[in-house]
C-alpha cells in the first residue's frame, strides 16, 4: 500500500535556481531555505560547490552557507562532483553532501566532464572523506529515463549506478528523471530493476515535469511503496546541462496530492505557497505550481 508518511526533500535552492540566467541576490537564496525549512521540510537542498564556470548562478555557495548553516531542526545538504567540492563545502559549514552520477554517459560527460566509471571513481574519494568527518552521502543518478543525446536508457543501467552509489555508502539513492519523459509505462520497469538491487526504503523519486508525468509517476512510486520524493518550490528549475527541461514537481502540488491522500509529510503547505509567492516575486518567475495558482484564483 502507500506509506503513511512521505520525506520530502526540497531542491528548489539548488535545483529550482541553478539554471536562473539572472544573478540572485545570496540575501534572498538564504531566506527562501530559511522560509522552507520553517514550513516544516526536513531536507532542503542548500546550493552546490562545483565549479562557478559550469554553474555560475551557484558561485555564492559558501556565502549561502554562511547564512545557513547555524539553522536547526533541517538538513542542507551540497552538491559535490568531486573532493575539491567536498573541502570546500565542509569548510563552509556543510553537514550533508550529495555526489551526482548519470545512467547516460553522454549526460555524465557534459555534465560533470567525465565517464560514468571516472565519476563512480571520484565519488569513492568524496566518500571516504565524507566518511572520514561522518557526513551522510546523499547520492542522485541523472538520467533514468532518458537521456536529451542518448535517448531512453535501459533500465539496468539505471540499476548499476544505483547499486554503486548505495555500495560506496550513500544513504539514499535518489532517481532522476532529468528532461522529465517518463510515463508510468517506463518509470515502473525502471524502479522494477532498482528495487531488484536496492531496498525500498533506500530510493527516492526526483521527477522534472516537463511533460506533466511527475505527479502521475509519483503516485506510481507511491503505489510501490517509495516514500522520498524530491520537488522543488514553485516548480521552479530546470538542468543546465539538459536543454528544454523545465523545473521538478512543485512541492506544493505533491504537498497537495498527499494531503488528499491522507499522507503524513508534517510539513505545513501554506508556508510553503507562501515561500513560492515569496521567491517568483523576488526572481519575476511566473509561480507553476497548479495548486499554488489554483489557491491563489479561490
Ligand atoms: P572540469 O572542467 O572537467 O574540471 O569540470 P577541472 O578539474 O579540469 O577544473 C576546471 C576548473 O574548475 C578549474 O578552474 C578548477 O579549479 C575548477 P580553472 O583552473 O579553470 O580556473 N573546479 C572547481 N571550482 C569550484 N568547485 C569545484 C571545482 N572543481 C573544479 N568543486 C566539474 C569538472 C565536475 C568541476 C564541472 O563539470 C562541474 O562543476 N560540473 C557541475 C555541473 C552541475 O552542477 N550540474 C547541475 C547539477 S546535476 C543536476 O541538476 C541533476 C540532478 O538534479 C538530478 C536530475 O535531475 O537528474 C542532481
Ligand atoms: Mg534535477
Amino acid at each position: 500500500g502507500i506509506p503513511k508518511f512521505v520525506k520530502i526533500v526540497e531542491v528548489g535552492p539548488r535545483d529550482g535556481l541553478q539554471n536562473e540566467k539572472s544573478a540572485v541576490p545570496t540575501h534572498v537564496k538564504v531566506e527562501l531555505i530559511k522560509r522552507l525549512a520553517d514550513a516544516g521540510l526536513k531536507v532542503v537542498e542548500a546550493t552546490s560547490f562545483v565549479s562557478p564556470k559550469w554553474v555560475p548562478q551557484l558561485a555564492d555557495s559558501k556565502d549561502v552557507m554562511a547564512g545557513v548553516r547555524s539553522l536547526t531542526g533541517a538538513q542542507f545538504p551540497v552538491l559535490t562532483p568531486n573532493l575539491r567540492g567536498f573541502e570546500e563545502a565542509v569548510a563552509a559549514g556543510a553537514r550533508e553532501v550529495a555526489i551526482f552520477a548519470s545512467a547516460s554517459e553522454a549526460f555524465s560527460k557534459k555534465n560533470i566532464n567525465c565517464s560514468i566509471s571516472d565519476s563512480l571513481r571520484r565519488y569513492e574519494i568524496v566518500m571516504e572523506a565524507a566518511k572520514r568527518h561522518g557526513l551522510p552521502v546523499r547520492g542522485y543518478v541523472s538520467c533514468v529515463i532518458a537521456c536529451p543525446d542518448e535517448g531512453f536508457i535501459a533500465p539496468a543501467k539505471v540499476a548499476y549506478v544505483a547499486k554503486k552509489l548505495l555500495d560506496m555508502g550513500c544513504y539514499e539513492v535518489s532517481l532522476g528523471d532529468t528532461i522529465g519523459a517518463g510515463t508510468p509505462g517506463n518509470v515502473l520497469p525502471m524502479l522494477e530493476a532498482v528495487m531488484d538491487v536496492a531496498s525500498t526504503e533506500k530510493i527516492a523519486v526526483h521527477f522534472h515535469d516537463t511533460y506533466g508525468q511527475a505527479l502521475t509517476n509519483i503516485f506510481l512510486a507511491l503505489q510501490m511503496g517509495i516514500n522520498v520524493v524530491d520537488s522543488s518550490v514553485a516548480g521552479l528549475g530546470g538542468c543546465p546541462y539538459a536543454k528544454g527541461a523545465t523545473g521538478n514537481v512543485a512541492t506544493e502540488d505533491v504537498l497537495y496530492m498527499l494531503e488528499g491522500l491522507g499522507v503524513r509529510t508534517d510539513v505545513d503547505i501554506q508556508k510553503v505557497l507562501a515561500a513560492g509567492v515569496y521567491i517568483c516575486e523576488q526572481i519575476g518567475k511566473q509561480n507553476t505550481s497548479k495548486a499554488a495558482i489554483a489557491i491563489k484564483n479561490k
